[in-house]
C-alpha cells in the first residue's frame, strides 16, 4: 500500500483517538432477528444474493500455470476454476452431463495430458470441459450432439489477483453486475496488495450451527474485542476507534494494534501502517481478504442446508512458492486465527442463533458505532428488494 494511503488511513485514526471518538453511521439499525432464522429469508438469499452475482472464489494463485485448477461448493453449487493453456481462466458447473457425477476430483490439482474421466462411467473432459469421449458406449448416445454435453460454463472475473465466479441457476440470468464495478472505490488498495503473488499454504473448512450472515456479523465490527477476546487478542488490539470505509459494496475495516503508538512517534515520512494493523476488505455479501504483515488469509462464508447452518472456508497464503519452512509457520498463523474465531466468536454465535431460533428475541439492535454491521445489512435488504 503507497505510503500516502497509510498515512491518510493512520492520520485518519489518530484524529479518532484523540477526539474519543469513532467512525459512526447515521442511525441506529433495529435488525429483526427473523433475518438469521426464517426458512423463506434463507430460499430468498439463495436466489438472489448466491446465485446470479459473482462471488469471491479464491485468489489467482490458486491455479496460477496453465492446466492448474481449484474446485470450490458456492452455496451448493459445485465449480471448478481452471487456468487454460492460453493463461485465462474459465469456470464450470463441476458436475457431469451424463448422470451428474463430480467430475474435477480434489480441491485443487493439475491436469495432464489429455483431460479428465469422470469417475462414474469414464466420460472424459478436456481442461475447457469440451466433452472428448464416452468409452463402451458404442450406439448408446449415438443421436446426441457431443458439443452440447460438455460441462456448463459460468462467468468468470480476475481483478488484482482475486477470481470472482458468477454462479447461475440453469435458464438463470445474472443481476446485470458489471465486473468492473465488483471493488467498487477499492480497486486502487486491492491492486496495491499485490495479491496475485500469493500462494496458497493452508486451509480449514467447517460447517456450523448458525446463520451465514451471524459469522459474517462477528468480522465487521472491532467493539467486542476488548471484552469477547480479553483472555486472546484483547490486550493487543484497540477495540475502539479503527479504521472503516465503505465503497459501494466493499467495506475496508482494520483492526488497529496497540504498539502503533511507537510508531506515532517517528515523523510521518518514517512512519509505516502495515505492521501495526490487520487489513481487511469485506467482499459483499460473503468473503473477507485480510492482509497481516507477512500473509494473507481469506474467508468465505455460504448458508448450509437451512438458515440456522453455514459454511465457513479459511485459507493462509504466503507470498511466493510456499517451502516446508513457510508451510509450517504459516499452518501455526492459521491455527492461532481458527482458535480465536472457532472458540471464542462462532461458539458465542451459536448461543446467540439457540436463542433467538426459542423466540427469546425479535430483534437487536447495531449501534452507530458499529457501522459496518449497519452498511452490510442494508445492502443485503437492497439485493432482496431490487427486482
Ligand atoms: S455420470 Fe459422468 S460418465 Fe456417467
Ligand atoms: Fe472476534
Amino acid at each position: 500500500m503507497r505510503h500516502e494511503r497509510q498515512m491518510e488511513l493512520m492520520n485518519r485514526f489518530v484524529a479518532l483517538r484523540d477526539t474519543k471518538t469513532a467512525t459512526m453511521a447515521d442511525k441506529v439499525r433495529t435488525q429483526p432477528t427473523s433475518a438469521y432464522t426464517s426458512p423463506e429469508l434463507h430460499e430468498q438469499e439463495l436466489a438472489k444474493i448466491f446465485r446470479g452475482r459473482f462471488l469471491f472464489a479464491g485468489l489467482a494463485g490458486d491455479a496460477a500455470m496453465p492446466g492448474d485448477y481449484f474446485c470450490l461448493d458456492l452455496a451448493g453449487l459445485p465449480v471448478v476454476v481452471v487456468r487454460g493453456e492460453d493463461g485465462l481462466l474459465r469456470a464450470m458447473v463441476n458436475m457431469c452431463t451424463h448422470r451428474g457425477a463430480r467430475i474435477f476430483p480434489d480441491d485443487h490439482g493439475h491436469l495432464e495430458g489429455r483431460g479428465i474421466a469422470c469417475p462414474f462411467h469414464s466420460w472424459s473432459f478436456d481442461m475447457y470441459g469440451r466433452l472428448l469421449g464416452q468409452p463402451l458406449a458404442r450406439e448408446g448416445f449415438k443421436e446426441c450432439d457431443k458439443g452440447l454435453l460438455g460441462m456448463r460454463a459460468l462467468n468468470v472475473v480476475e481483478r488484482h489477483g482475486l477470481v470472482f465466479v458468477e454462479p447461475l441457476a440453469t435458464g438463470g440470468t445474472g443481476a446485470g453486475q458489471d465486473p468492473d464495478t465488483l471493488l467498487g472505490g477499492a480497486d486502487q488498495d486491492l491492486a496495491d496488495l499485490n495479491l496475485g503473488n500469493y500462494r496458497l499454504a493452508d486451509s480449514r473448512t467447517r460447517t456450523l450451527p448458525l446463520n451465514w450472515k451471524l459469522v459474517i456479523d462477528t468480522f465487521l465490527e472491532s467493539y467486542h474485542i476488548f471484552s469477547l477476546h480479553r483472555e486472546s487478542i484483547g490486550p493487543y488490539y484497540f477495540s475502539t476507534p479503527n479504521i472503516f470505509e465503505s465503497f459501494d459494496s466493499t467495506l475496508l475495516f482494520a483492526g488497529v494494534r496497540s504498539d502503533i503508538v511507537t510508531e506515532l512517534d517517528k515523523p510521518e515520512a518514517e512512519r509505516n501502517l502495515l505492521p501495526y494493523v490487520t487489513l481487511q476488505y469485506f467482499l459483499y455479501p460473503n468473503a473477507l481478504i485480510v492482509h497481516q504483515i507477512d500473509h494473507i488469509e481469506t474467508w468465505q462464508v455460504f448458508p448450509g442446508a437451512g438458515p440456522d447452518e453455514s459454511i465457513v472456508t479459511t485459507n493462509i497464503y504466503g507470498l511466493g512458492e510456499i517451502t516446508d519452512k513457510a508451510r509450517t509457520y504459516l499452518t501455526k498463523n492459521l491455527d492461532l486465527l481458527v482458535g480465536v474465531t472457532d472458540t471464542e466468536d462462532f461458539p458465542q454465535g451459536i448461543r446467540t442463533q439457540r436463542a433467538i431460533e426459542a423466540g427469546a428475541s425479535d430483534s437487536f439492535v447495531f449501534g452507530r458505532n458499529e457501522p459496518g454491521l449497519i452498511h452490510f445489512h442494508e445492502w443485503i435488504d437492497h439485493t432482496l428488494t431490487t427486482p
